[in-house]
């Protein structure tokens, strides 16, 4: 079945400690970005490892690959469980974290961002990519499983077709969660029952519980819709 993870995108550790609490009989797997490392590090990773906590790391490296392959191999040794890094690194970059995770002995999945959930055709056209954005994302998760990681972060928009070209146990992890289109920064969603449906592993939800005056009620729902949209009733 596919699993929940909540993204912990708290700036204070004790609002971050209470979530986690909240949740503690429904939640098994964690998201640590940006802003909660940045006020955590590496200890947030290791506390949440301590309490029997599943941990996804998402930084989303992008440098030259000797930087992102000593960074990847010593966060891999902090325990977590899923890490990543932009596919538009390119091979050799996507290569050096592989071989460092392989390096410090994790079992860590290592997954390759395609294009952000939050952009648009119309954010995507002014880059100047010859390819459209769909295109973009489907070239990217084929590169990325012809180059060894093991999954892609995607749209849930996009879980139904890169199902078919990539196979389980490709994994694919979804943020965009939404139950209507979104009116905040997330542009490319579904619900939760619609991403399961079309084949997510993962489902990453964070505002949606966590500024819910009610996690528990929500995360509640949304595994529930996990269930009802795996048997095709969503
Ligand atoms: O609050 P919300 O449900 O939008 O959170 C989604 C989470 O998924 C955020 O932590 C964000 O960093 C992450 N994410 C994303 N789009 C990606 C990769 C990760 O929204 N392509």
């Amino acid at each position: 079945m596919a699993k929940l993870i909540v993204a912990l995108d708290l700036p204070h550790p004790p609002a971050i400690w209470q979530l986690v609490e909240n949740l503690a009989e429904l939640v098994e797997y964690y998201k640590v970005g940006p802003v909660p490392f940045t006020v955590g590090g590496v200890s947030l990773v290791e506390q949440l490892r301590r309490k029997g906590k599943r941990v996804f790391l998402d930084l989303k490296f992008f440098d030259i690959p000797h930087v992102v392959g000593e960074t990847v191999q010593r966060l891999c040794q902090s325990g977590v469980d899923l890490i990543t890094v932009h596919l538009l690194g390119g091979r050799r970059m996507a290569e050096a974290a592989l071989e460092a995770k392989i390096k410090s002995g994790s079992p860590a999945a290592l997954l390759g961002v395609t294009v952000l959930t939050s952009m648009t055709e119309d954010d995507w056209r002014p880059l100047g990519v010859k390819t459209d954005l769909k295109q973009m994302v489907k070239n990217l998760a084929c590169l990325g499983r012809e180059w060894g990681l093991d999954g892609v972060v995607c749209s849930p928009e996009e879980a139904g077709f890169l199902r078919n070209l990539c196979p389980s146990p490709f994994l694919l992890v979804c943020p965009g969660i939404r139950w209507s289109a979104a009116t905040d920064d997330q542009k490319r969603v579904a619900s939760p029952g619609l991403a399961a449906a079309q084949g997510a592993d993962f489902l990453v939800v964070g505002r949606p519980v966590y500024q819910a005056p009610d996690p528990v009620r929500i995360v509640t729902e949304i595994l529930k819709e996990i269930q009802r949209g795996e048997k095709g009733l969503a």
